[in-house]
């Protein structure tokens, strides 16, 4: 395969282990990657007095396309996310995240086949935020006040909810240009837009009328409020096949459709847009197993996967899905995680002990 040069953010918590578990197999694949290697997290703090270097956002805007490791964002105080910073600095609006199952990890269900397309710059989630107290804060609900829209207790905190008609279009769009390159039936939006009809209500408008540009396409389109597509999707995941969600919903549902497959450990990832690709795994940096050998590298390996496609490698790809497929179905080495997703007792492997299991499978 042709040599490609990939900028590689290993981030924190876990993210050394699975990272340089999923460099090996790569490695072992014969994937041609040159790995630069920029920071990212929490250690920066005290040496460069931010989480997200300048020169690491340069990094993947040279060479556009990224792989990263979890990054750890501290709750209620300190610095912002470094995720959603990388996501809005380089426009990444598209969150991809495929969920299927594996036989032998634990999943609820043995035939899970979906696509997550999550908006990734938008909503709720994009940070714009007025500390309770501040003179912002009181400045907005002064006018919410006087517009009549309704009122607002004045030691509130208020994040806002912003979703655009471009915004949505083109998740929309994505969604549904994805579902024609893969072959898949059915686009389902979801959305809140019986109670939010200005942001979510605006988000089904619009997704109604990018399907109605796809309807000579034969992909079937619905939508779901957000509640009744979670019971939905526990209740029979087969009903969902491409699934866009404003920014904030499709976040909580990935964690939840990958604990439809046996959880965070081999649920993975990409953000993408129209410049640069950042592809990582949905779970964050795990700090209780963190620096313990223990965390699972699957969903970094699969990530790395969804790369490999991204860079016209699919053969590769392929052969490492085959390896891990493999591993899994063999049930010999297999990290906590899914000992526990298994109901197993057994005490599960180590990274390592996993890692060279995927090594040796792709290597007979
Ligand atoms: P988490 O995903 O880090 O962990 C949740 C649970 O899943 C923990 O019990 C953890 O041990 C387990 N887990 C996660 N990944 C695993 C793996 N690969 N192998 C085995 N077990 C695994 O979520 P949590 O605890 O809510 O977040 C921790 C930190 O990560 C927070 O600071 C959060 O903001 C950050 N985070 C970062 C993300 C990213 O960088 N993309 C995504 C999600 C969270």
């Amino acid at each position: 395969m042709a040599q490609h040069t990939v900028t590689l953010i290993p981030g924190d918590g876990i993210g050394n282990e699975t990272t340089s578990a999923m460099q090996r197999v790569l490695a072992a694949a014969g994937a041609d990657i040159n790995w630069e290697i920029a920071e990212a997290g929490a250690h920066l703090m005290e040496i460069e007095g931010t989480p997200l270097p300048e020169s690491t956002i340069e990094a993947v805007k040279r060479n556009k396309v990224a792989i990263k490791g979890p990054v750890t964002t501290p709750v209620g105080t300190g610095f912002r996310s470094v995720n959603v910073a990388l996501r809005q600095s380089l426009d990444l609006y598209v969150c991809l995240r495929p969920v299927i199952s594996i036989p032998g990890a634990g999943g609820r269900y043995d035939d899970v086949d979906l696509v997550i397309v999550r908006e990734n710059t938008e909503d709720l989630y994009a940070g714009i935020e007025f500390e309770e107290g501040s003179k912002a804060a009181a400045h907005l609900i002064d006018m919410v006040q006087k517009t009549g829209a309704g009122s607002i207790r004045p030691d509130s905190g208020i994040s806002i909810k912003p979703i655009s008609v471009t915004g949505t279009q083109n998740i929309v769009r994505y969604a549904f240009d994805y579902a024609v390159k893969h072959g898949r039936k059915k686009v389902t939006a979801v959305h809140k837009a019986n109670i939010m009809k200005h942001s979510d209500g605006l988000f089904l408008r619009e997704a109604r009328k990018v399907a109605e540009e796809y309807a000579d396409k034969g992909i079937e389109f619905d939508d779901k409020i957000v509640d009744a597509f979670c019971m939905n999707c526990v209740i029979d995941p087969s009903q969902f096949d491409v699934i866009v969600f404003p920014n904030l919903y499709g976040d909580i549902a990935s964690d939840l459709c990958a604990g439809l497959v046996g959880g965070l450990g081999i649920a993975p990832g990409a953000n993408i847009g129209k410049d640069y690709a950042i592809f990582e795994a949905v779970h964050g940096s795990a700090p209780d197993i963190a620096g313990k050998n223990l965390a699972n590298p699957t969903a970094e390996v699969l990530s790395a996967c969804m790369m490999l496609d991204y860079l016209g490698e699919m053969e590769t790809a392929e052969r490492i899905r085959d390896a891990v497929r493999a591993v899994y179905a063999e049930g010999k080495y297999l990290t906590g995680d899914i000992r526990r997703a298994t109901g197993s007792q057994e005490p599960g492997c180590t990274c390592t002990e996993f890692t060279d299991a995927l090594v040796a499978a792709l290597q007979k």
